[in-house]
């Protein structure tokens, strides 16, 4: 029987790391057998790919070259790791995907969403997740959480649009397709966070 494939995303700041590493402990405990993956990498390939996307020095990178970039880097992903572990019944688990590129891209460099799912569309038409975990944390409230009320307004200007755009975009994908995303209010504590992503994946079948 094939593996459920879940996706994880949200904000820079939302929370998703913890959230991860609450359902790995909670798998391994229950031996569910699981893969744990992330991108933009997962492989050999793909972290080659991750390592120039991720790289500073590559700041003149085109919106373009970065949209196609990420694509690629999943197309290989998908083939080293997700499908081989989907085709042996394992729950795959991964940290951001394909809402991150119509988020990042699409909606906040502005490529427009025609553009990025027709690069996308190897993953889109293939491997669409069975659930996709969204952290509802606006990039405002990731910030205060993070650094304090007050700090808020010393925040670079620029730099807050970008992520509000990328809140956007995450909110429109979550809002299109209310099937197979599972929204989580993510100013609530870790553990309230988690007792409601395990409940939403018990109702989509996916433990
Ligand atoms: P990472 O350090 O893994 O960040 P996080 O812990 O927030 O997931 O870096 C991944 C970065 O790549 C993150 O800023 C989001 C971005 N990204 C895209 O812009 N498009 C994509 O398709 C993916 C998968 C990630």
């Amino acid at each position: 029987m094939k593996g459920k494939f879940i996706t994880f995303e949200g904000c820079d700041g939302c929370g998703k790391s913890t959230q991860l590493k609450m359902l790995s402990d909670y798998l391994t405990e229950k031996g569910i057998p699981h893969v744990f993956t992330r991108e933009p990498g997962g492989g050999k390939i793909s972290e080659a790919i991750r390592e120039i996307l991720l790289n500073g020095k590559n700041a003149e990178m085109t919106d373009e070259c970065e949209a196609l970039l990420y694509a690629a880097a999943r197309v290989q992903h998908l083939h080293d790791k997700v499908a081989p572990a989907l085709a042996e019944g394992k729950l795959v688990i991964c940290d951001r995907y394909v809402d991150s590129s119509l988020a990042y891209q699409a909606h906040a460099r502005g490529l427009g969403e025609d553009f990025v799912r027709k690069i996308n569309a190897y993953a889109l038409e293939n491997y669409l997740p069975d659930a996709t975990v969204f952290i509802d944390l606006t990039p405002a409230d990731a910030f205060k959480r993070k650094h304090g009320a007050d700090e808020n307004d010393r925040l670079e200007q620029a730099g807050m649009r970008f992520h509000e755009r990328v809140y956007e975009g995450f909110d429109l994908t979550a809002k299109a397709e209310p099937n197979r995303f599972i929204r989580i209010d993510g100013k609530q504590t870790p553990l309230q966070i988690f007792e409601q992503v395990i409940i939403a994946l018990k109702e989509k079948n996916c433990l």
